[in-house]
């Protein structure tokens, strides 16, 4: 990807830190994204992954340090607000509405009301309509539109996240451990779409215990160690025993 030597960086991690108590979740971390870039983070149980997005999706705040995105500082922000400037985040449990269907889940927090004999109701016919083109326009068909989304798979129920995000027009998609709970073919098929969001230009933070869906879908990968950077990589420029000895602590070129 030349893309990210030629532009600014989309996000800008400097000099991050910040404790729960006297555990160093993160540690003088710094970091850019690019447009476009689909940037690894890697790191043992407990080596600060979590910590590190929450603080940019506004979970958390820094203890120090700043997070600029597109030239403003976000480190004070709340997630409501950074969702609204673009960056959306995609946890481990998908915080999707389970007994609610996918249009409603596509608009969660942002749900388009309409009048009836002057009183606002949800518009769910709107809602569904705009659920269809979104995962439409990311190759999925659903043949059931008004079902729970609790019935649908693991693979349907990231697919809405993703579309959720894409629909918002996310410039930053953060995943954590995205393929974790899936079967393989549906693990191929959420691969597919961030490379789908790639090259639409979205870059993609994509954390992962799995060495092999790294090495697949991502341009650089970022170490973390303890709360600390162990290193960071060009996928190009690496290889798996590297990133393991870089987990492990054992690479100390930085
Ligand atoms: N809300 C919290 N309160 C106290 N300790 C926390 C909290 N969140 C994370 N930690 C601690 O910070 C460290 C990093 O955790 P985390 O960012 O969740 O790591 P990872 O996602 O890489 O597994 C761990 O030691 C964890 O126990
Ligand atoms: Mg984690």
């Amino acid at each position: 990807m030349n893309s990210t030597v030629e532009n600014a960086p989309l996000l800008s991690i400097q000099d991050v830190s910040k404790r729960f108590g006297g555990t160093h979740a993160s540690s003088n971390l710094s970091l850019d994204l690019y447009p476009g870039e689909v940037l690894a983070l890697a790191g043992d149980n407990g080596a600060g992954k979590s910590t590190l997005i929450k603080m940019i999706s506004g979970v958390h705040q820094p203890d120090s340090g700043e997070i600029i995105y597109q030239g403003q500082t976000i480190s004070h922000r709340t997630p409501h607000e950074v969702r609204e400037l673009g960056i959306e985040t995609i946890y481990q449990d998908l915080a999707l509405a389970d007994n609610l269907d996918v249009g409603i889940n596509i608009f969660l927090g942002r749900e388009r009301m309409k009048r009836v004999l002057g009183l606002p109701v949800l518009d769910r016919k709107f809602m569904r309509q705009e659920a269809i083109g979104a995962l439409r326009h990311l190759g999925i068909e659903l043949n059931d539109m008004t079902m729970p989304v609790r019935y649908l798979s693991g693979g349907q129920r990231q697919a809405i996240a993703i579309s959720r995000a894409v629909y918002w027009k996310a410039k930053i998609l953060i995943m954590d451990e995205p393929t974790a709970a899936l079967g393989v073919p549906e693990q191929r098929e959420v691969k597919d779409l961030i490379k789908r969001l790639q090259s639409e230009g979205v870059a993609i933070i994509f954390i992962s215990h799995n060495l092999n869906d790294i090495f697949e879908v991502s341009d650089r990968i970022f170490v973390l160690e303890r709360g600390r950077k162990a290193g960071e990589r060009l996928i190009a420029d690496t290889n798996e025993d590297e990133v393991v000895a870089m987990m492990m602590g054992r690479v100390l070129d930085n």
